[in-house]
């Protein structure tokens, strides 16, 4: 059990689940990778333990790259913009993996998704550690999926509430 704040999470998904189904999700990026050098596009800051645990295991030759996203409220008419920072190399041409912590409406993934696309990489691929179908907001094509999980909050292993938390090695919720 851990406290953050005003709140009490529970253990969720434990560190040789995690294990587990990294070595599988490295696997299937090898196969289906193999002859090229795919460039990981890792979405901070959420999804940094994640990325690191998922390229160590990687044995096809590799890259590696960090984005921010920021996401604002412009006007009612035109909802929430998101831009992407710190994406400094072109990706053109490139086999881009866009690694994420979790898609929950899919709509961060969906723009920087589109956004990648505008540069004409070769290909893109999302790479998500969770995935809530139940919130999706938004078609969105993802690769590899680490766990499918109910909607609801999670913490640990790179998630944080209000910048706290991240530094566990299993997945916890949110006590009901
Ligand atoms: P969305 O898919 O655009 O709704 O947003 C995904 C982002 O919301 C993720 O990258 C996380 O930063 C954050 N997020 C969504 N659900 C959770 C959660 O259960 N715990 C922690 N962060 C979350």
């Amino acid at each position: 059990m851990l406290t953050v704040k005003d709140k009490t999470f529970v253990p969720f998904i434990d560190q040789s689940t995690l294990n587990a189904r990294l070595d599988a999700l490295a696997d299937q990026i090898d196969r289906d990778y193999q002859g090229r050098e795919p460039l990981l596009v890792v979405v901070l800051n959420g999804a940094f333990i994640f990325a690191a645990d998922l390229m160590k295991r990687l044995t096809v030759p590799c890259r590696v790259t960090f984005i921010r996203v920021r996401s604002y409220e412009q006007t009612a008419s035109t909802g929430t913009v998101r831009e992407i920072l710190g994406l400094y190399e072109s990706v053109a041409d490139q086999d881009v993996i866009l690694v994420e912590d979790i898609v929950d409406t899919g709509l961060t993934i969906q723009e920087v998704r589109s956004q990648l696309e505008a540069q004409q990489p070769a290909s893109v691929a999302i790479a998500t550690l969770l995935h809530k179908p139940t919130a999706l907001k938004t078609e969105v094509e993802l690769a590899y999926v680490g766990f499918e999980i109910e909607n609801r909050f999670v913490l640990g292993y790179g998630l944080d509430y209000d910048g706290l938390g991240r530094n566990t090695r299993e997945i916890l919720v949110l006590q009901e």
